[in-house]
């Protein structure tokens, strides 16, 4: 800069307007880091490609219709979301005179004790394309494994990355109840019925 046929600096500029003798470098109380612990930094869980992944698909497939508490009766509780179902889904036909058999969608969030804690990821995933429970066995009348059968691995894996990423939430369900048997807790009855 030119003025009066004298060249000054910047940070003269700065000393004549400030009255400083020396510039102030804001840089001067700070250290250069390397970066690398940045590039390093792992991606949190929630936001991870895979999560947000299974996350879409939980919301397209409804697993919540049936796994959150009161969606069975238009009554969600945002509180227990995909953490299991007090309302119970009846897989008898209310037709047979028997007290009708009834289920009660699990608690899906990883909590230890009522939810799906325990599990590993592939144990998951055998489950929702197979309907083959953690313990092995296959008696999941009304959990909709059949329309999720064809789920690529890599669906099935995210789906089940995004249930064990979810908040825990304990919350135990009602047991099971066998064709028969008196319900303790209230049940639906889903079904498609031919009038004679
Ligand atoms: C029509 C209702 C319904 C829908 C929709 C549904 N489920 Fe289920 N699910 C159940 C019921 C009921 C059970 C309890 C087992 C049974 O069927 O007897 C269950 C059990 C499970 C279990 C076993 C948990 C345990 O502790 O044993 C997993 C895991 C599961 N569901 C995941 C899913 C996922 C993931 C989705 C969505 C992709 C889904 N479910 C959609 C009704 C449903």
């Amino acid at each position: 800069m030119k003025i009066d046929g004298r060249f000054i600096t910047i940070a003269g500029v700065f000393s004549v307007l400030f009255g400083c003798s020396t510039a102030f470098n804001p840089l001067d109380e700070y250290e250069a880091l390397e970066p690398s612990t940045i590039l390093e930094a792992p991606v949190p869980l929630r936001n991870n490609p895979d999560t947000v992944k299974g996350r879409y698909l939980v919301e397209i497939l409804g697993c919540a219709t049936c796994h959150t508490d009161g969606a069975l009766v238009g009554q969600p509780n945002a509180e227990r979301r995909l953490a299991g179902s007090r309302v119970g889904i009846a897989y008898t036909s209310p037709f047979e005179g028997t007290l009708p058999g009834i289920v009660y969608p699990a608690n899906l969030t990883p909590d230890p004790e009522t939810g799906i804690g325990a599990w590993e990821q592939e144990q998951l995933v055998r489950m929702i394309k197979t309907g083959i429970s953690r313990h092995g066995s296959r008696r999941l009348p009304v959990m909709p494994w059949p329309a999720y059968a064809k789920l690529s691995e890599e669906d099935a894996r995210a789906i089940a990355a995004y249930l064990l990423s979810l908040e825990p939430v304990a919350h135990e369900v009602p047991e099971h109840v066998w064709p028969g048997q008196r319900s303790r807790a209230p049940y639906v009855h889903f079904g498609t019925y031919r009038s004679k």
